[in-house]
């Protein structure tokens, strides 16, 4: 018999990636997903099963992390041998627009899941991943980040998941539970949230070569984070429930990168060249040369003409919308996984070159669809934060 696993947030990014990961791996796989007025499960269709298949390896629950009953009904039900808690409210900027739903949902979400543990007596038999995030460093106390830094959180979210890092601890220490925390620094890829910074990136860079939409509107390019996949990322969850013993582990890249840099490494992936002047709120990227050949292997020669009449005409194609600005930022992310790599053996496989390639080459793709969809007299709509 496989392992079970059950996944609160499997229809987001990681969830997603993680279902797939298990289910290959043999586990049968539960997964949490929220009632909407339409499908939100566009991530894991791929994996669907038809609910009259006998013996599933994915089998969708409604639920909610708000609900206590809810939550522990579904344990209750499919007994996991492994939780991954990954649901969460985990845009940080909308967080300040719904901090008490936040707190509700990340920080006593958490509890309400140690507390199922435990209170069903099944805490010998299920481990638990908590998905803690760098956003605790916040104003960071030292650079790189450890496992031993003092935390410093910076937004309601970051104060609801601090709430759910030591409560994770907390029940560890008190019940004896195998409950860790994975103190994961931003990853991406190409099935990203769309109003997440780097997806954002893609996508506009995909909607700008090909005619779709003018400028990338952007708010602070000088923030810094440590950015991965997140394919490597989920390996690194799964290596942690199976240690014989609970811990905490930063999972990091190592390597921290400005937005500005992400924006010109995106721009330079397709052959055009991105310089940045001007200051604050005045701050522009224009596009300063393209490498021809470069862009028509990537892009294709469709759009390479239209491309240089338009940067003839006007060249800039990042401007700052202080709207994005948050009240209060993380300014600089940059973890140090040494204990990560030194106990689970976790060595991540992208680099921050290698995300980009995914991430603007599936972006490319999506929007030639766009195009073909307007080229047959179809409306498309951009999404605006
Ligand atoms: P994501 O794409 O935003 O997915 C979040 C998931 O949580 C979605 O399935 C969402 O459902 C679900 N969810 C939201 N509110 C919920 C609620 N009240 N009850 C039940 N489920 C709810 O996030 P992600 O990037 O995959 O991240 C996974 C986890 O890791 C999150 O906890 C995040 O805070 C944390 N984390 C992420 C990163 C990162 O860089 N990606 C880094 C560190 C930590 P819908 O699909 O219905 O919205
Ligand atoms: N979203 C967004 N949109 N961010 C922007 C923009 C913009 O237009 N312009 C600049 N940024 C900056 C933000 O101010 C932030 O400093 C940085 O880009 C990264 O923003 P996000 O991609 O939204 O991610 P995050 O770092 O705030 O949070 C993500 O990573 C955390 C781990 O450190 C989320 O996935 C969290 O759930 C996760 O815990």
């Amino acid at each position: 018999m496989g392992k079970t696993a059950l996944i609160t947030g499997i229809t987001g990014q990681d969830g997603a990636y993680l279902a797939e990961f298990l289910i290959k791996k043999g586990y049968t796989v539960h997964g949490i997903k929220r009632r909407s007025s339409l499908l939100n499960t566009d991530r894991i269709d791929h994996l669907y099963q038809d609910p009259h298949v006998k013996e599933r390896n994915l089998v969708l629950h409604y639920g909610d992390l708000t609900d206590s009953m809810n939550v522990t009904r579904i344990i209750q039900e499919c007994r996991p041998d492994e939780i991954y808690n990954l649901g969460a409210m985990s845009h940080v900027k909308v967080s300040f627009d719904v901090p008490e739903y936040t707190a509700n949902t990340d920080g006593i979400g958490t509890l309400r899941i140690l507390e199922s543990v435990r209170l069903l007596g099944i805490a010998d038999h299920t481990r638990i991943y908590q998905a803690s995030t760098s956003e605790l460093y916040g104003l960071v106390r030292e650079i790189p980040q450890t496992e031993n830094t003092p935390f410093c959180p910076r937004s309601p979210y970051a104060c609801a998941k601090l709430y759910a890092y030591w409560i994770t601890v907390n029940y560890r220490e008190a019940y004896g539970l195998h409950a860790s925390n994975g103190i994961l620094f931003n990853h991406e890829s190409p099935v990203r949230g769309e109003t997440f910074v780097s997806r954002k990136i893609t996508r506009a860079l995909a909607r700008i070569l090909l005619g779709l939409q003018d400028v990338l509107f952007m708010g602070n390019l000088s923030s810094r984070r440590d950015w991965g996949h997140a394919k490597d990322y989920i390996k690194a969850m799964y290596l942690i429930l199976q240690q014989d013993k609970p811990d905490d582990y930063v999972i990091a890249t190592g390597v921290s990168t400005d937005v500005r840099d992400f924006i010109r490494r995106s721009f330079a992936f397709v052959g055009i060249e991105i310089s940045f002047s001007g200051e604050k709120e005045k701050e522009t990227g224009s596009i300063k040369a393209i490498n021809d050949q470069l862009f028509i292997d990537k892009v294709g020669n469709n759009h390479l003409e239209n491309l240089k009449i338009r940067i003839r005409n006007n060249p800039v194609i990042v401007k700052v919308d202080p709207g994005y600005y948050r009240p209060t930022e993380v300014d600089y992310l940059l973890g140090d996984s040494s204990k990560a790599k030194e106990k689970l053996g976790w060595i991540p496989d992208y680099d921050l070159d290698g995300l980009i390639s995914d991430m603007v080459t599936s972006d490319l793709l999506l929007m030639k669809r766009e195009n073909y969809i307007r080229d047959g007299g179809f409306s498309t709509f951009n999404y605006f934060e």
